[in-house]
């Protein structure tokens, strides 16, 4: 599958952390520190549960309607909150964090390492201004010798918001350097605290860029410098040892990351990285039906932990599990719905893109076992007695970020089974192809 250029790209790579030869530019991520220690009893870390899922509702609905029990919940930029397997004895710490690695600013060639994110298209950085109190708790700050462009870029979260002053300067990734990429060296953040990365790289398009400038892929791909013109996820998994293997490619895939062939799926909307859903199934075997209600978009997003479903597609899926117990959120019009289901039925839930089925790994759905302790303010009690009898917490929630399209958030949940490339063509064309990780 190799072409001659991928070939001659490879001699950009920083390193090339597989043994097989490698195609385009990689970089490999580093996976958190635990700073919060494992749930030795394989429970849910539920703050950090709801703090994604706060970080992701927000992040596709600025105005989302939160339920109670998250507006107090700290934003948590991308944390994985997936508790050891409950029905395993060996317990250890386990929980894939944040994937996030190292990029360059500047003449000075700043190192700031970052959460790469196909569900948002800025590049931030921490500011001289923004300290802890301000929401960036990491010491290196950009040192704004870039081209100041006199004009901010802000994001209103609800309550908070990410703020801060726009540099046009370079940025280099895995050896791929963008000219005059804009920076936001922010004054204000949100989502950081608990993060290890020190900023975000935005990988989606132009259009929902808050900055409204050039988001970093693209500046390669105008610059002519990356080639063919894709990037590609491995995101690794802690439950199966390869974790450390996490990696993004530039300009090519990593054909020791995956196995068989790629399905495109084409990119029907150019913001995130948008493309239709054909729906989802429950169960194993070749003919199972597509579930009714379940078809929509789908934004493909590295930068999220779980997979949201629409309300009613989310309903679907756990109507045909047994067991399972949905967890409204919210009195009245459930806002959000989280759902529990018996650990030891292990569903296979899959998604279908292009008409083929893509198996969710049942690690990967498996946020834990829940107890009546629960922290979510049920008013039933006989929920919560159901709850502490070997139930879990599914990787799949039911919101309405977006209900004019049916929207879909495929994060990691699903990507650490899927290999994943994001693939641009023109204005009016791209594509993600899956392939199976290895
Ligand atoms: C982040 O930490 C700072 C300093 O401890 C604190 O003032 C701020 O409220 C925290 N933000 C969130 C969203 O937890
Ligand atoms: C900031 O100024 C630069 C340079 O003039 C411009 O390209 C960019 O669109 C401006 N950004 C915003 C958010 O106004
Ligand atoms: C899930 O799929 C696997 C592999 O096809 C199969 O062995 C297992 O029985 C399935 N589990 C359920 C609950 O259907
Ligand atoms: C509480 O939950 C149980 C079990 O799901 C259900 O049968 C019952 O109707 C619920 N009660 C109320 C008041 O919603």
């Amino acid at each position: 599958m190799k072409s001659a250029l991928l070939l001659s790209l490879s001699a950009f790579a920083l390193a090339a952390p597989t043994k097989e030869a490698a195609s385009g530019s990689k970089i490999a991520f580093s996976r958190a520190r635990h700073q919060h220690k494992p749930r030795a009893d394989g429970t849910v870390d539920l703050d950090r549960f709801l703090g994604t899922l706060k970080y992701t509702a927000l992040k596709y609905n600025k105005d989302f309607p939160l339920p109670d029990v998250l507006q107090e919940a700290s934003l948590v930029l991308k944390r994985d909150t997936d508790a050891e397997d409950p029905l395993t004895d060996q317990v250890e710490g386990d929980e894939d964090e944040l994937y996030y690695g190292p990029g360059y600013i500047g003449a000075a060639k700043q190192l700031f390492t970052f959460d790469f994110d196909t569900g948002s298209s800025d590049t931030f950085v921490p500011g001289p201004q923004c300290g802890a109190a301000q929401g960036c708790p990491h010491t290196q700050k950009y040192n704004q010798q870039g081209t100041d462009e006199h004009n901010t870029t802000s994001i209103t979260y609800g309550s908070g918001s990410v703020s801060g002053e726009n540099y046009f300067d370079t940025l280099t990734v895995a050896g791929l350097t963008a000219q005059k990429q804009n920076i936001v060296s922010l004054t204000q953040a949100a989502g950081f605290n608990d993060s290890n990365a020190d900023g975000l790289l935005g990988l989606a398009f132009q259009s929902i860029a808050a900055s409204k400038s050039t988001p970093y892929f693209f500046n390669l791909v105008n610059q002519g410098t990356v080639n063919p013109t894709e990037f590609s996820f491995y995101l690794g998994r802690q439950k199966s040892g390869t974790a450390q293997n996490s990696e993004l490619t530039l300009g090519g895939r990593d054909e020791a990351k995956y196995t068989g062939a790629f399905t495109n799926v084409p990119v029907t909307s150019q913001n995130y990285w948008q493309v239709a859903i054909g729906g989802a199934k429950v169960g194993s075997g070749l003919n199972l039906p597509t579930l009714p209600t379940t078809a929509g978009q789908a934004a493909i997003d590295t930068g999220t932990t779980l997979i949201i479903a629409p309300t009613i597609a989310a309903a679907s899926i756990f109507a045909q599990i047994p067991g399972s117990i949905p967890l409204p959120l919210g009195v009245g019009v459930p806002l959000m719905t989280l759902f529990a289901y018996p650990c030891a039925s292990k569903p296979n839930v899959s998604l279908v893109f292009a008409g083929k089925n893509f198996a969710v790994n049942n690690l990967d759905f498996n946020f834990g076992t829940l107890n009546e302790g629960l922290g979510l303010g049920l008013a039933n009690n006989t929920i919560a007695g159901q709850l502490a009898n070997g139930y879990c917490l599914a990787g799949i929630a039911g919101a309405d970020l977006d209900p004019t399209q049916n929207l879909w958030v495929v994060g990691d949940t699903f990507l650490k089974n899927w290999y994943s490339t994001y693939h641009y063509t023109s204005p009016t064309s791209a594509y993600v192809a899956f392939a199976k990780a290895v």
